[in-house]
C-alpha cells in the first residue's frame, strides 16, 4: 500500500490526462454495456419476430457503438500513455539523481549490473503495472458494473448465481499473485546477476581473450542464464495454471446460468429477449474478470519492482554535508593529517598517519603494494570519511566544509584514467562551463597532448569511444593531466600517474606532471621512485603508517625500506648514492 501511495505521487501531476483517460474508460465501459443491451431485442426481432425493420436498423446502430468504442479506447490508450511514459521518466530520473549522490562505498556494495537493472528492467515493470495494469484495472471494473446492473435489471434471481460463483474465480487469483511476486524478486535478482556478469565480462574482453578464458565465461554465463530460466519458467507456469481454472469457473458460471434461465424460458417464466440480453451481459462479464486476474499479477510485479526502486532510493548516503558546512575558501596554508585512522568494514587500513603538506609542496607516498596509499589519498576529498582523527585545510576540519567547496579545489589524475564517450574537447573540460577553446588548447599543450588530439580525424571535436577506448594508455593520461591543468585546483591527487608507459611517453608525461604540480600541494603515489627524488617528502607507508619520511638523500641514507626499494629497482644500474655496499 505504502509503495502504491507513493508511486500515485509520482502520477499526480499528470492527474489531468489520467482524468481525461478515465472519461474514455467509462466510454469503452457505455460501449460495451450498449452491445449486451442490444442483444436482446436483436435476437428478438430477428429470429423470433423476423421483423426486416429491426434488420436494417440494428446493424447501423451497432457499427456505432463499435466506432464509439473505438474511439474510447484510443483516447484512454493515449493520455494513459502519456501519464505512464511521463511517471516512468521522472521515476528514472529521480532514481539516478539518487544514485549519483550515494558515497563510493555505495557502488562497491552494489554490482554495476544490478544497479543498471533497477533503472531499466524494474522501472519498465513499474510502467507496465501503471499503464496497462491501471487502465485495465479501472476500465474492466467499469465494464463489470454496467454489465452487472445490466443483468440485475433483466433478472436478479439468476444474477445472484453468477454472484455466488464470481468469488470463487477470485480465490486462486490471490493465492497465484502472492506466489508470484516471490518469483518476480527472484527473477529481478537474477537478472541483475546476468547484467553484472556481461558488464563485468565486455568490458574486460580483452582480458578474456587473452586468458583464452571464452569456455570459461560462457559455462558461467549459462550458469546464471540457466538460473533466470528456471525463475521465468516458474513465473510463466503459475500464470499459464490460473487461466485454465478461471475458465473452468467460467464454465460452471455460463452452464448454471443456460440451466436455470433456459428452463424459465421454456416454462414461459423469462422473457426471451430479456433472457439474451442477460446471458449477453453475464457471459461477456467473464472476460474483465479474466483481465482483472492477469492485472493482479502485473500489479503483484510491479509493486515487487517498485519495492526495489524506493529500496534503493531511501539509500541513505554514508557521506554528506553537515547541516553548518560552510564554503571552504581556496586553499592558502596547506593540509594536515592528525592522527588519521581509517577502516573499511572491519580492517583497520590506515593507522595514526599525522602528516602536513603545506601549499606548493610535494609529498610522495611510496611503499608496497596493499599499504594503503590509495585509500589515505582517498581521504582528502571525501570519498571515504577518516574513522578517526582529522583531516584539515588551513586549520578547518574537512567534514565542517561543503562536499562541492572542498572537490572544487581538488583535481585527480589517477591510474585509471576515466574518460567518457563524448569529444575530447568535452572530456577535457568535464565539469567546468564556457570555457573559452583557447584555454583547453592552453591545457592540451601544457600537458603534451595538443600533437596527438590535432591528429585526430576531427581534432578537439573527435568522440573517443566508451571509455575513450580509441586511444593509447599514454593518450588518456595526458587527457586527464590536460583536464587536471584545466581545473586548476590547488591540490592535486596524481595516483601512479606514469606507471603504465614506456620510459619515452613516462619522459613526456612526466613533463607535463612537472607543470602540472607547479603552484600547487601535490599527493603523489609512485612505484617508479625515479619520479619522485625531487618530492619535497617522502613518506613510506606499509601496512597504514608511516614508517620513514624524509627527502630522498636522508631516506636512502637511514638505510631501510626506501633504500631496499630502491635498490632493487636500480638492481641494473646501481645509483651513485653514498654508503651504497653493493
Ligand atoms: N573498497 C575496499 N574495501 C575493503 N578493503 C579495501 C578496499 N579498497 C582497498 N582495500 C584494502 O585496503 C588495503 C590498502 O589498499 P590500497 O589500495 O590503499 O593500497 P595501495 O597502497 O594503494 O596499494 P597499491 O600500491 O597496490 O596501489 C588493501 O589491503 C586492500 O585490500
Ligand atoms: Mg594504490
Amino acid at each position: 500500500m505504502k509503495t502504491y501511495r507513493r508511486l500515485l505521487r509520482f502520477m499526480a501531476r499528470y492527474k489531468g490526462y489520467f482524468f481525461v483517460s478515465f472519461l474514455c474508460m467509462g466510454g469503452v465501459s457505455l460501449a460495451k454495456g450498449a452491445l449486451a443491451w442490444a442483444a436482446g431485442p436483436l435476437a428478438q426481432g430477428i429470429f423470433l419476430s423476423k421483423k426486416t425493420s429491426i434488420l436494417a436498423i440494428m446493424p447501423v446502430v451497432i457499427l456505432a457503438i463499435y466506432i464509439a468504442r473505438g474511439l474510447s479506447m484510443f483516447g484512454q490508450a493515449y493520455f494513459m500513455a502519456l501519464v505512464s511514459q511521463r511517471t516512468i521518466r521522472d521515476l528514472q530520473n529521480h532514481v539516478y539523481e539518487r544514485l549519483l549522490r550515494m558515497s563510493l562505498s555505495f557502488f562497491v556494495r552494489n554490482p554495476t549490473g544490478v544497479l543498471m537493472s533497477r533503472i531499466t528492467n524494474d522501472v519498465s515493470l513499474v510502467q507496465q503495472s501503471v499503464s496497462k495494469a491501471l487502465s485495465s484495472l479501472i476500465m474492466e471494473s467499469m465494464t463489470i458494473v454496467v454489465l452487472f446492473t445490466i443483468a440485475v435489471v433483466k433478472d436478479p434471481m439468476i444474477t445472484l448465481i453468477f454472484v455466488v460463483v464470481l468469488p470463487l474465480s477470485t480465490i486462486p487469483v490471490v493465492r497465484f499473485g502472492r506466489k508470484l511476486r516471490k518469483i518476480s524478486t527472484k527473477t529481478q535478482v537474477n537478472f541483475g546477476l546476468i547484467s553484472s556478469f556481461l558488464h563485468e565480462t565486455i568490458t574486460g574482453m580483452r582480458i578474456v581473450k587473452a586468458f583464452g578464458m571464452e569456455k570459461y565465461e560462457n559455462s558461467r554465463f549459462r550458469d546464471r542464464s540457466q538460473r533466470l530460466y528456471k525463475t521465468r519458467l516458474k513465473s510463466d507456469l503459475v500464470r499459464g495454471f490460473s487461466e485454465p481454472v478461471m475458465d473452468l469457473i467460467e464454465g460452471i458460471g455460463v452452464a448454471l446460468v443456460i440451466f436455470i434461465g433456459g428452463s424459465g424460458v421454456i416454462k414461459g417464466q423469462i422473457d426471451f429477449a430479456e433472457f439474451t440480453t442477460l446471458m449477453a451481459a453475464i457471459i461477456m462479464m467473464y472476460a474483465p474478470v479474466k483481465k482483472l486476474s492477469k492485472v493482479h499479477y502485473m500489479i503483484q510485479e510491479g509493486m515487487a519492482a517498485a519495492d526495489r526502486i524506493f529500496d534503493l532510493v531511501d539509500q541513505v548516503p554514508d557521506i554528506v554535508d553537515r547541516p553548518d558546512a560552510m564554503e571552504l575558501p581556496r586553499v592558502a596554508r596547506g593540509i594536515a593529517f592528525d592522527d588519521v585512522y581509517f577502516r573499511y568494514e572491519d580492517k583497520m587500513v590506515i593507522q595514526g598517519v599525522s602528516v602536513e603538506a603545506k601549499t606548493g609542496e610535494v609529498v610522495a607516498l611510496v611503499g608496497p603494494s596493499g599499504g594503503g596509499k590509495t585509500t589515505l589519498l582517498n581521504l582528502i576529498p571525501r570519498f571515504y570519511e577518516v574513522t578517526e582523527g582529522a583531516i584539515r585545510i588551513d586549520g578547518r576540519d574537512i567534514r565542517n566544509v561543503t562536499l562541492a567547496s572542498l572537490r572544487r579545489q581538488i583535481a585527480i589524475v589517477s591510474q585509471e584514467t576515466v574518460l567518457f564517450n563524448d569529444t575530447v574537447r568535452n572530456n577535457i573540460a568535464y565539469g567546468l562551463e564556457e570555457i573559452p577553446n583557447e584555454t583547453i588548447v592552453a591545457a592540451a599543450r601544457a600537458a603534451n597532448a595538443h600533437a596527438f588530439i590535432d591528429e585526430l580525424p576531427e581534432g578537439y571535436e573527435t568522440e573517443i569511444g566508451e571509455s575513450g577506448l580509441t586511444l593509447s594508455g599514454g593518450q588518456r593520461q595526458r587527457l586527464s593531466i590536460a583536464r587536471a591543468l584545466l581545473k586548476d585546483a590547488p591540490i592535486l591527487i596524481l595516483d601512479e600517474a606514469t606507471s603504465a608507459l614506456d620510459t619515452e611517453s613516462e619522459r613526456i608525461v612526466q613533463e607535463a606532471v612537472n607543470r602540472l604540480m607547479q603552484g600547487r600541494t601535490t599527493f603523489v603515489i609512485a612505484h617508479r621512485l625515479s619520479t619522485i627524488i625531487d618530492a619535497d617528502r617522502i613518506l613510506v607507508i606499509q601496512e597504514g603508517r608511516i614508517v620513514e619520511s624524509g627527502g630522498h638523500a636522508k631516506l636512502i641514507e637511514q638505510n631501510g625500506l626506501y633504500k631496499q626499494l630502491y635498490d632493487r629497482q636500480f638492481a641494473d644500474t646501481p645509483a651513485p648514492v653514498e654508503g651504497h655496499s653493493g
